[in-house]
């Protein structure tokens, strides 16, 4: 049931601790509570914020509504992790509800600063007209409890030229100076991403927007990032109001990069090629990266997109972040790889290799619910001998799993044109069925013919999946029966070689139970 106005925009303090418990127990009977993905409490999850590395650890926050699964009142719910993989839950790390974000401290970014840690985010507010005033704040905290705000904000208007839709700061340090981007709505209603200076985070100088070639592309960029990554600039955003086109552009908004050339300090010219989807999957939206301990450049994303349900609205909660991933450019193209740190979550490994010629094959202790497929498959020439007819180009590979009686996801290489398909039409509750069951990515023709690899995190209820060595990622909520734990690997068509491991994997050690701290914010009935 959606809420009105009124019921979205309240602070936990303005809802009866009965909401609070109604809704812990409507978590604690969904069937579909992840694993070890950072998932809320109860309420909905969106997108990652201020993700950063401080005084030796991962923090990491997330856009939370707590009292409902629609898009209310934001808060940012706190994390923190040593290796990406266990996290410890911090609860509330930003709150809102003052002068400047009296409407949802909506999204943004950290940065280290003098030994604190700075968030600079969007406080939003609405006034009697219910007209939006966006507000770029400032917020400091030692990485615990809750962050203190500085007032006043530190950009108070938007500038000319730009509509209420401008928000989700993403600062980063440029030589002595910070520098960030924000995304933007243009007043001819197309969207952009602006750029801001300042010497000290709080004083910002306006520089002018980010000069791409895409001056109409889409009506508004959320959620931009700019980072710098093996000599290359990389602008991340996701921009809504584009139409598909063909297998592009299928989700209900889309979330990609341009990668090109560093920008200048002094400069705001952006010399870049396409614009490419980061994930091919269903539910990817609004990423964030940061660098981590080594320097590397680590991306987290919410795994959902807004505006649509999703099956555990009528649970009290909704979505969860992605793994984190790390980033690295190949031939002008992001490849992501699972943080190294999540290979902590294995249980013992469960090795199984076959050849397979039209057939499907099941192996004994490989199926669950939670866990870590990585395989190869090496499709098998028709003809022994190596000769110019030989082809490799013949038979559909690959793997259904979270199979039952009557569910099933399929993921699946066609070896003839490189094509690689996830399909989950038969995946259990319905999700978003108007947007298409399937999504498909397609390898450079140079790779036809050889083998592919995949690495597949499965949890209670999504998918992640890594092709070959990062070059293309699916990342897709599921919604299938707690019984349908089956796994079983095909070849149609041909033969294949293929050999794996699997491992089960463990919770992410978050706590289940709603802390104390927040239960009590609520009002207590006399
Ligand atoms: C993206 C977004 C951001 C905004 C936040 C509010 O999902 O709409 O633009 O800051 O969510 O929760």
């Amino acid at each position: 049931m959606k809420m009105t106005k009124e019921q979205k925009y309240r602070l936990l303090e303005e809802a009866a601790i009965e909401e609070i418990q109604q809704l812990e127990s409507l978590v604690h009977q969904s069937r579909w509570r992840q694993g070890y993905h950072i998932q809320p409490h109860i309420g909905l999850l969106n997108d990652p914020n201020g993700f950063t590395f401080y005084n030796g650890k991962y923090h990491l926050f997330y856009q939370w509504f707590p009292l409902g699964t629609d898009h209310g009142m934001k808060y940012w719910y706190h994390l923190v992790s040593s290796d990406l993989a266990h996290w410890e839950d911090a609860g509330i790390g930003l709150e809102p509800g003052g002068t400047y974000d009296s409407h949802g401290a909506y999204s943004g970014s950290g940065i280290e600063k003098d030994g604190k840690l700075y968030l600079m985010y969007t406080g939003n507010t609405r006034d009697e007209q219910w007209i939006r005033h966006p507000y770029q704040c400032l917020a400091v905290t030692d990485g615990e409890g809750l962050a203190q705000k500085i007032e006043p904000p530190v950009i108070e208007s938007v500038p000319t030229g730009y509509t209420e839709h401008f928000r989700d700061p993403k600062v980063w340090k440029d030589g002595t100076d910070y520098r960030c981007v924000i995304g933007a709505q243009r007043e001819n209603l197309t969207g952009t991403a602006v750029l801001y200076r300042s010497p000290d985070l709080v004083n910002w100088t306006f520089e002018g927007e980010l000069q791409t070639s895409l001056p109409s592309f889409g009506y508004m960029w959320e959620c931009p990032d700019y980072f710098e990554l093996d000599d290359a600039g990389i602008l991340l955003f996701c921009p809504q109001g584009l139409a598909p086109e063909n297998e592009k552009f299928r989700n209900i908004y889309q979330s990609g990069y341009l990668l090109g050339e560093p920008l200048a300090s002094d400069g705001q010219y952006f010399s870049h090629g396409e614009f490419i989807e980061l994930d091919y999957g269903f539910d990817f939206y609004a990423p964030q990266t940061t660098l981590g301990a080594d320097g590397e450049r680590i991306l987290v994303g919410w795994m959902g997109v807004p505006d649509l349900e999703y099956p555990t609205d009528s649970h009290g909660w909704a979505h969860c972040l992605t793994l984190p991933r790390e980033l690295s450019v190949h031939q002008g193209k992001l490849i992501q790889r699972p943080a190294a740190g999540l290979k902590s979550l294995r249980g013992k490994k469960v090795p199984f290799a076959a050849q397979l010629i039209n057939q499907h094959r099941s192996f004994q202790g490989v199926e669950g619910t939670s866990y870590e497929l990585e395989f190869s498959i090496c499709p098998i020439a028709e003809n022994s001998a190596i000769d110019e007819t030989d082809t490799f180009e013949e038979g559909v590979f690959g793997i259904e799993f979270r199979t039952g009686d009557m569910e099933r996801t399929v993921l699946f290489y066609d070896a003839s044109n490189g094509l690689i398909t996830l399909d989950r039409s038969q995946s259990g509750a319905a999700c978003s069925t108007e947007f298409g069951t399937t999504r498909s990515y397609t390898r450079n023709p140079d790779q036809l013919g050889q083998s592919i690899t995949f690495r597949i995190f499965v949890d209670t209820s999504s998918v992640e999946i890594f092709v070959g060595d990062g070059e293309a990622t699916f990342t897709a909520r599921l919604f299938p029966d707690s019984a349908s734990t089956g796994i079983s690997f095909f070849a149609i068509g041909g033969s294949a070689d293929f050999e794996g491991a699997f491992w089960q994997l463990d919770s992410d050690g978050i706590s289940r139970e709603l802390p104390a701290e927040i239960r009590q914010r609520a009002k207590k009935t006399e």
